[in-house]
Formats: C-alpha cells, sequence, structure tokens
C-alpha cells in the first residue's frame, strides 16, 4: 500500500476510470474529478474505500475555484495528478465552428492551466507527478480531426514546459499518448464516421499488436510514469499505441 493522493480528472469513464481503479489497487486515495455524479458514484465505488470524488465541468474555471480549496483541504496536497479529462470535437479545420473549436480548446487543454493553478501549489511543497493524457494526435494528424490534434500537440508540448518548471520544485510531469483505446470517446469518434464498424475494424488492425488497446494498458503506463522507477524520468512521453506510430505503411 503505497497510500498515496491521487488526483485523476475525467475519472468517471475510458482511461480515467481505468487509472483510478487502477491506482486504487494499488493502495493509493485516488479523488476521482468529473461531470456525471451518477458514474462518478460508480466509479467510487469500484475504486473501494479510500477513494471520493467531485463533480465540476473542468471547463468552469468559477466552478473550479469554488470546488478545488476545500477538496485539497479535506484530502491534502495530491502526489499524483493525471490530467485525463478530454473529448473530441470532429470536423476538418473549414467545418469547425468558432465554438466548435474554442470549446475542443478549452476542454482538452486550457483545463489543465485552469486545475493547476489550485492543484501546482499545493504540489509543489512537497514534490510529486504529473501525467498529461496526450495522444498518437500529438505526433501525426488525424482526417476530421483539425481541432483535437492541435490540442493533442499542444499537450505535449505542455508536458514539456511544465517538466522544466516543475524540476526545481521535486514535480516530474510527463505525458502519455494512447493510440485506439476502446473507450466511450472513441466509440463516439467511430459513430460520427460514414462508416462506424469499419472504423472501428480499421482501428483495430491499424497497430501491429492488432487491437485495440484498454483502459487498463494506458492505467499501466500512467503508473509507471509516476512510480520511482520513473523517478529519473521527466518530460517524457511514451506511446501506448500497439506499435501504430512504429509502423511505415507500405500500401
Ligand atoms: P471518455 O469519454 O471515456 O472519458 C472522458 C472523461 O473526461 C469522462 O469522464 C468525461 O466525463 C470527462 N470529461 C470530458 N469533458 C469534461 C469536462 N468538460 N469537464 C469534466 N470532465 C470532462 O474518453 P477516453 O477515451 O477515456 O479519453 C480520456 C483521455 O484520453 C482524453 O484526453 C482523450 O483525448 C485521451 N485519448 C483517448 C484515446 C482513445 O483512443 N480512447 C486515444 C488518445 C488519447
Amino acid at each position: 500500500m503505497s497510500g498515496r493522493i491521487v488526483y485523476v480528472t475525467g475519472a468517471s469513464s475510458g482511461i480515467g476510470r481505468g487509472a483510478a481503479v487502477r491506482f486504487a489497487a494499488d493502495g493509493d486515495r485516488v479523488v476521482l474529478l468529473g461531470r456525471d455524479e451518477a458514474r462518478l458514484a460508480e466509479a467510487v465505488a469500484e475504486c473501494g474505500p479510500g477513494a471520493t470524488s467531485a463533480a465540476f465541468d473542468v471547463t468552469d474555471a468559477a466552478a473550479v475555484d469554488a470546488a478545488l480549496p476545500a477538496l485539497l483541504e479535506r484530502t491534502g496536497p495530491p502526489d499524483v495528478v493525471v490530467h485525463n479529462a478530454g473529448q473530441t470535437i470532429v470536423g476538418s479545420l473549414d467545418q469547425l465552428t468558432a465554438q466548435q473549436w474554442h470549446r475542443q480548446l478549452d476542454v482538452n487543454l486550457t483545463s489543465i492551466h485552469t486545475l493547476n493553478r489550485h492543484l501546482w501549489p499545493a504540489m509543489a511543497v512537497a514534490g510529486g507527478s504529473i501525467v498529461l493524457v496526450a495522444s498518437t494526435a500529438s505526433f501525426a494528424g488525424f482526417p476530421q480531426d483539425a481541432a483535437y490534434v492541435a490540442t493533442k500537440g499542444a499537450v505535449l508540448a505542455l508536458s514539456k514546459a511544465m517538466a522544466l518548471d516543475g524540476a526545481p520544485v521535486g514535480i516530474r510531469v510527463n505525458a502519455v499518448c494512447p493510440g485506439f483505446i476502446l473507450t466511450p470517446n472513441l466509440q463516439g469518434f467511430f459513430d460520427a464516421q460514414d462508416d462506424p464498424d469499419g472504423a472501428a475494424a480499421s482501428a483495430a488492425s491499424a497497430a501491429p499488436l492488432a487491437r485495440m488497446g484498454t483502459p487498463a494498458d494506458v492505467a499501466g503506463a500512467i503508473a509507471f510514469l509516476v512510480s520511482p522507477d520513473a523517478g529519473f524520468v521527466t518530460g517524457a512521453s511514451l506511446l501506448v499505441d500497439g506499435g501504430l506510430l512504429a509502423r511505415v505503411p507500405t500500401s
């Protein structure tokens, strides 16, 4: 039982939930952040005793400012923060409305700043470890996904800047870059395609390991990055993509 205090955003489903469950199984005290109280309650129950949650929209700075100070007072400073909350708003740049563009940036990128205003000073007292959930889209584009790809490129860059600023105060910052991980978010991306089943099948076959990943696959990588085994690792990115980006297309 390591007993760390671990904050995970977007913890009610998918990768965030998988990470929360993994940390709880490792003996950590997990704080699950999300929007949907009912789904958060289910995730807290899955994590077991010691887990707690708070519901707010990570793009709502006023709600974050209202919730986080009291939560930090209650839990104590986090040892680990996983910035995972995200969504995908599909469309090429010319198709996206200004509202969609800004919403995508708000959820996937600006939210990290919004929460960090509270979490970083609390963590900087004793040090800790942060993981930003980026994507293979941090390295390569996807069609019809312009704003999402832009945010994930920025998240990867941000992780390096944060790593430099964190080093003097004992905070390591790394990025995990998942490939196709079967979650409600990815299912929504498939459903927005002309041929959802075909899109899912092609995602599964695209990686050399010939399957989509699971939230547990990503949780394992996050667990490593925040562990003592990664004590000399900061400003790094870890692909969890089944080899997707290792392959040079030959046909
Ligand atoms: P998901 O849809 O299953 O979970 C996303 C979580 O973020 C949910 O708990 C949702 O409530 C929360 N969330 C979204 N917008 C929010 C907001 N405004 N305020 C508070 N909470 C909010 O999605 P998934 O797939 O687990 O995605 C998690 C992260 O992983 C995202 O950042 C996503 O971009 C990233 N990712 C996912 C990949 C995949 O294939 N599933 C691949 C690469 C990256």
